[in-house]
């Protein structure tokens, strides 16, 4: 269809005004997309349409046609981007807009650590004692043979020493006590905290042991201990049970039943291995209690009365009772974990199921 140059002129003039006049309304950049889109879009702006009748034409009148829609092109372009310019930097300089920020989006996950499976069991069996009046305390993991050993009625010709493979250490004398190791049990404390306090005396001991050991399933060069002590006038066998029938049940659960045996250790007499019945199969015999229907969770006694009497308390007055347990162990019953080993492997797949 032929036009002519003065028609294809006013449409020139005809955009030019209304283009300007809308853009100049513009303050947001979206809608400023919107007027380019409007204008100089290339599939249907306004402009392109234009430009598009100037085959429409005469020859002659074409490069002038074609030279002033050029020119409007380029203003229109200028215009857009000073504009683009100018509402840009008015967003940056309003505080409400200048962070797009959606605060309904949910948070990033935050990668937690989670308490080490010791850690869990450790803090469960001093819940269970504390609320029984226990108290928390901690030794040095770094001993005297004194207290790992002589106070506890182990002397240096015992055989029973040889049930604690023991990790000397290359120490000077201290405080008139020669020897120096890595605890072998938390029992020192037994020694410390009666040699510091007086009766009554209701101690919890959480600790980290080393043993001189070769490491199997059951067995670690280091691992923790939870060891107990109470010393008071007229204490008897019967509140050691009944101390530690309640710790089973709150440990282990309510139906669980308590088994004593005799057993040995220097500083108890008499000395027991303290059982629960298997609660996995309350009793019937499975793998975790190795068919026995019992599982074995510590050694305890009676405050032997030369441990007493070394602690310068007097035996006849005073009566007490102590045990001591695996917490490794206690959180292998619990989890049913095969291996100790796992503990301190620092194996991310077997740490996170905690
Ligand atoms: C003792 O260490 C005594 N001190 C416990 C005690 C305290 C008895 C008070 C009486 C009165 P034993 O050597 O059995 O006893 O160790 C106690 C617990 O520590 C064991 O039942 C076991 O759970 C844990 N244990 C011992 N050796 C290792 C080891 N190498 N690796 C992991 N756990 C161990």
């Amino acid at each position: 269809m032929l036009i002519s140059s003065e028609n294809f002129e006013k449409d020139l003039q005809r955009l030019r005004a209304t283009a300007l006049e809308a853009l100049a309304k513009i303050a947001d950049l979206r809608i400023l997309e919107q007027w380019r889109a409007d204008y100089l879009g290339r599939g249907d702006g306004q402009l392109t349409q234009i430009l598009r009748s100037i085959s429409g034409i005469p020859n002659s009148e074409r490069p002038r046609a074609g030279g002033l829609a050029n020119e409007l092109k380029l203003l229109l372009e200028k215009s857009y981007s000073d504009q683009h310019e100018f509402l840009k930097r008015q967003e940056a300089n309003n505080p409400t807009k200048r962070v797009e920020l959606d605060v309904t989006l949910p948070g990033r996950p935050l990668v937690l650590g989670g308490f080490h499976p010791t850690t869990k069991v450790l803090r469960e069996i001093c819940d269970a004692f504390t609320p029984m009046g226990f108290q928390i305390a901690e030794g040095p993991e770094v001993e005297w043979d004194t207290f790992n050993f002589e106070l506890l009625n182990i002397p240096t010709d015992h055989p029973a020493r040889d049930m604690f493979n023991t990790f000397w250490v290359d120490g000077k004398q201290g405080d008139g006590w020669d020897g120096m190791l890595l605890r072998t049990h938390t029992s020192p404390m037994q020694a410390r905290v009666m040699r510091d306090t007086s009766p009554p005396i209701r101690v919890l001991v959480p600790g980290r042991c080393f043993r001189y050991e070769s490491t199997d399933a059951t067995h670690e060069w280091h691992f923790f201990q939870v060891e107990g002590l109470a010393v008071d006038e007229g204490i008897t066998f019967a509140n050691l049970k009944g101390t530690l029938y309640e710790f089973a049940r709150r440990m282990f659960g309510a139906e669980r039943k308590i088994r004593f045996r005799c057993d040995y250790f220097p500083f108890v007499e008499p000395g027991v291995d303290v059982s629960i019945d298997c609660f996995n199969c309350s009793g019937g015999g499975c793998r975790i209690c190795k068919d026995t229907g019992w599982i074995e969770i510590m050694g305890a006694g009676m405050v032997h009365p030369k441990v007493l009497e070394m602690a310068n308390y007097d035996p006849v007055r005073y009566t007490g009772f102590a045990f001591g347990m695996g917490i490794e162990r206690i959180a292998m019953l619990k989890y049913g974990i095969e291996d100790v080993r796992l503990f301190y492997g620092n194996d991310f797949r077997f740490l996170r199921q905690f």
